[in-house]
């Protein structure tokens, strides 16, 4: 989604509202826009600018943007084409700007009412509208500028995260949030605004989170939070933004930064749940114990790659745990009819936390009846980690290629440990926990091992350079494996790939394989290989060309038709991790050869806060 900067300071802002945006890259980046407010003239100047933000960057080295107080944005298109006059700040008049991340869902009410009064739009954007709002309100009443955004914001219906500045009222800016987030971070003499902390880690540490529906002023040396009609205040909370994590260090791509980074951070994310021979429950946090123990079934909801981790929980709480687990897209959830079983679980699965789909999906779920509310989630003080009963924490840290790769494999293990938790009060002896966390404690360096399999992937991957299409398979527990492979593929290299239970392969797919549709498989050597080696004796006898990742026992052998990797060994219960990793080693490896912009393919964003 679109990422948000700004800052009121006493020194030029501009290199730091660039530096800002840089960091939000991943967020959006089709379009990228400041304003700031001249010190000496009071006056607004506007930049923007299609495409990344370093056209940002050179343009305003061309012609410099001097100021001291302003706001800017890299945007992920929703209402309009990302073109210059759509970009953001949106402004009015020549004195009011804005930045928004959102969607105003009630944008066309107000626009036609505003061209009623005669105010003539430039951009196709819904956020114009709240520009023009501002600015007929301020016209009006010319005094208490917080207070005109505070009339305006009160009429806006959808998700917003936005910021506000005023060359008439030069000392502050306006932010408020409802359902997309913002952050003030806070200065000496001076204080910031962001939609993500991240942005802000080169100027400050310390920062105040707005929740739902506060909106507040920020000046040099004050910042008022009104949360209705009541002034509210929030905690101040520090952290430490480790600048090193968002560099790439020798790595050409964020993506294959953090596919590598997978065995550390998958054994930080087991640290202190798992001892040699047991899980260690009591690092769920106190309040987790009273929701495990009531809960005789689960219901799981995420968006993206997070689904497919829900997928395969799925399979481990129905089979380890002896517990029915619904999952469902959180797109769908949010607006179909549930019938919520008694004393079920509800679970959110994010990388980010903030996922419109996914957190719209918890507060409908809140009102429904569930027992209590986890979230899986790899971003403290995020809107799902604040709204749910229990966060357990996936510690990748930060994610910014934008297809995941990390937040993957992590929530899988976390999700792992708490299937086992869950197994435990369903009779799992003692014996059978310690098979289960032997196999986590080798998980790390497993992972080591399929890692090297890079160089033979690379390899293989000059197979798929002129591809339009691919086919993933796999059975059981392998298959929302196989969806999570045509996800990265598609992803990132665009090539349209799709995923297929293998046994389903005869009711239609079957009909597109030939010579210039590639099938990769994925088997493990467990009690479905079999019959998905019948399923590809079908993609062979069409002239199929089948690319297997196998169990090196599993029995394949190279041939003309058929691309065999084996695969290390690996217990039977960590396989779905295990065989994901060789797929995203391809997706990446096929991008790279097509030369697309691996870390930021077209049309993506690694959060989404709008619907
Ligand atoms: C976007 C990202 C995906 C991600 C999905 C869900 O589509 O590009 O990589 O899986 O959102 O995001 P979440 O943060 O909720 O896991």
């Amino acid at each position: 989604m679109c990422g948000i900067v700004g800052a009121v300071a006493q020194r030029p802002i501009a290199d730091i509202l660039i530096e800002g945006l840089r960091r939000l890259e991943y967020r959006g980046y089709d379009s990228a826009g400041l304003a700031v407010i001249d010190p000496v003239t009071q006056q607004l100047r506007c930049i923007k600018t299609a495409g990344k933000v370093q056209a940002l960057s050179d343009a305003e080295h061309a012609a410099p943007a001097h100021g001291v107080v302003g706001i800017a944005h890299t945007r992920w298109a929703t209402h309009g084409k990302p073109e210059v006059r759509n970009a953001h700040p949106q402004v009015s008049g020549s004195s009011i700007a804005i930045v928004h991340n959102g969607i105003i869902e009630n944008f066309q009410e107000i626009k036609q009412e505003l061209c009623a009064e005669g105010y003539q739009f430039a951009s196709d954007t819904d956020t114009e509208v709240i520009a023009h709002l501002i600015h007929k309100i301020w016209q009006r009443e010319r005094r208490d500028f917080f207070g005109c955004v505070r009339q305006v914001v009160a009429r806006l219906s959808g998700a917003y995260g936005l910021a506000v500045i005023n060359s008439e009222q030069p000392d502050s800016i306006i932010v408020a949030r409802s359902g997309s987030p913002i952050v003030i971070g806070v200065g000496i003499g001076e204080n910031f605004i962001a939609s993500d902390p991240s942005a802000l880690g080169q100027v400050t540490d310390r920062f105040i989170y707005l929740e739902e529906d506060d909106i507040a002023e920020v000046t040099r040396d004050k910042i008022t939070i009104y949360n209705g009609t009541a002034p509210v205040n929030r905690e101040t909370v520090r952290l430490h933004l480790d600048n090193d994590e968002v560099l790439k260090g020798h790595y050409r791509h964020y993506m294959q930064k953090e596919i590598f980074e997978q065995p550390d951070v998958v054994k930080n994310t087991l640290q202190g749940r798992i001892s040699k021979t047991q899980i260690l429950e009591q690092s769920f946090g106190v309040a987790a114990k009273a929701f495990l123990d009531k809960a005789k079934s689960v219901q799981i909801v995420a968006c993206g790659t997070s689904y497919h981790a829900g997928m395969v929980a799925k399979s481990w709480i129905e089979t380890i745990a002896g517990l029915p687990c619904g999952v469902d897209i959180a797109s769908e959830y949010r607006y179909r009819k549930v019938l919520v079983p008694q004393d079920c679980l509800f679970i959110t699965i994010s990388q980010s936390g903030e996922t419109a789909d996914t957190l719209a999906a918890l507060r409908y779920a809140k009102t429904l009846g569930y027992a209590g509310f986890f979230t899986v989630c790899n971003v403290a003080n995020s809107s799902l980690v604040r709204e749910s009963d229990v966060a357990l924490m996936t510690f990748a840290g930060r994610e910014i290629g934008v297809a995941s790769t990390k937040a993957f494999t992590t929530q899988l293990a976390v999700l792992a440990v708490l299937a086992v938790a869950l197994a435990k009060r369903r009779g799992l002896s003692a014996a059978q926990e310690k098979d289960y966390v032997k196999d986590l404690n080798q998980l790390p360096q497993t992972i080591v091992d399929t890692l090297a399999l890079d160089a033979d992937i690379k390899q293989l991957s000059n197979d798929f350079g002129e591809k339009h299409h691919a086919l993933f398979l796999g059975r059981g527990v392998q298959y929302p494996v196989a969806k999570e492979g045509a996800l990265k593929l598609k992803e990132i290299s665009y090539i349209h790939a799709e995923a297929y239970p293998a046994g389903e392969l005869k009711h239609g797919p079957l009909a597109l394989v030939d010579a210039d549709m590639p099938v990769i498989a994925v088997a493990p050597n467990n009690e479905l290989l079999e019959k998905l080696k019948s399923n590809l004796q079908e993609v062979s006898a069409r002239g199929g060309q089948l690319y297997v990742f196998a169990h090196r026992e599993a029995g394949f052998q190279n041939n003309a038709g058929l691309s065999v990797l084996n695969m290390p060994h690996c217990s039977k219960f960590l396989e779905p991790i295990i065989y994901t990793i060789p797929l995203q080693l391809l997706a990446y490896h096929v991008a790279v050869l097509r030369g697309t912009d691996v870390d930021r393919p077209r049309n993506l964003a690694t959060s989404l806060t709008v619907e």
